[in-house]
């Protein structure tokens, strides 16, 4: 069988406010195949980015195991980190993160630079696909909340990671250009052969992904399982 991109195992995580321990995830089995694709589900505040910072690193986990691409990151030092982010990690962070001192292109190749790679026929597909290929020169704080969502987008899928994160890409969108985005990300993930992990709040959105789960107190449930996606990718 395939081994997993991502899994976790007996994973927790709590975070301490003043003397009151807050346990957020609690004992998550979860793993993720190569090339698949999961929506996550949940209340807020019930921990939906909390469990894609610690996939990424960016927070370590209380307890448990989280393996990447087969290996346990447990004894991984920042060298190893560093090159699982800059190489097989894309994410869209709920807030876009985007780098408001750089232009669009800049900020669009920036996962690209970390690799020492530059602006290729993909970053032009991409653009052109998300449709904001005359942007380029703009620069980000000069764009509406739409037009960064596509840009951080495009910046997380330029230099075709393994694993897209993907907060809620398309909280800031109307229903309807919310739909035409995960159509895109859907397609151009598989185009890449990347493998997603998408938050979302709405159903329409977790449609089109194959599989997915519902985090709630701290517990992960699994709803559809391995149902084939809305479009047809291929
Ligand atoms: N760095 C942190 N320090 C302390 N508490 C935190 C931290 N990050 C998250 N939490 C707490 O963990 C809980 C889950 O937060 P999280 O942001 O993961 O929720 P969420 O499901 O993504 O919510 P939303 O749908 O509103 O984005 C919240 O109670 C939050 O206050
Ligand atoms: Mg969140």
């Amino acid at each position: 069988m395939e081994s997993p991109l991502v899994a976790l195992h007996h994973a927790t995580k709590s975070f301490v406010d003043g003397k009151e321990n807050h346990r957020v995830l609690n004992d998550i089995e979860f793993s993720l195949l190569p090339s698949s694709s999961v929506a996550l589900t949940g209340a807020s505040g019930s921990g939906k980015s909390t469990l894609l910072n610690v996939i990424a690193g960016f927070e370590p986990l209380t307890s448990g195991e989280l393996h990447l691409d087969g290996q346990n990151t447990a004894s991984w030092k920042d060298p190893q980190w560093s090159r699982f982010r800059h190489q097989q990690l894309g994410v869209v962070f709920q807030q876009f993160n985007l780098l408001t001192p750089l232009n669009v292109k800049q900020n669009i190749a920036f996962p690209l630079n970390l690799n020492r790679r530059s602006w290729n026929d993909w970053c032009d597909h991409l653009v052109d696909t998300l449709g904001i290929s005359t942007l380029l020169n703009r620069h980000v704080a000069s764009l509406s909340g739409g037009q960064q969502q596509r840009v951080a987008i495009a910046r997380a899928l330029a230099h075709q990671p393994k694993l897209l994160l993907a907060d809620e890409p398309t909280g800031n969108l109307d229903q309807k250009a919310g739909m035409e985005v995960m159509a895109l990300l859907t397609e151009i993930a598989s185009q890449g052969n990347t493998a997603i992990l998408l938050v979302t709040h709405s159903l329409e959105c977790a449609d089109f992904m194959q599989t997915r789960l519902h985090l709630q107190n701290g517990h992960l449930t699994t709803q559809d399982l391995n149902r084939e996606p809305l479009y047809d990718l291929h």
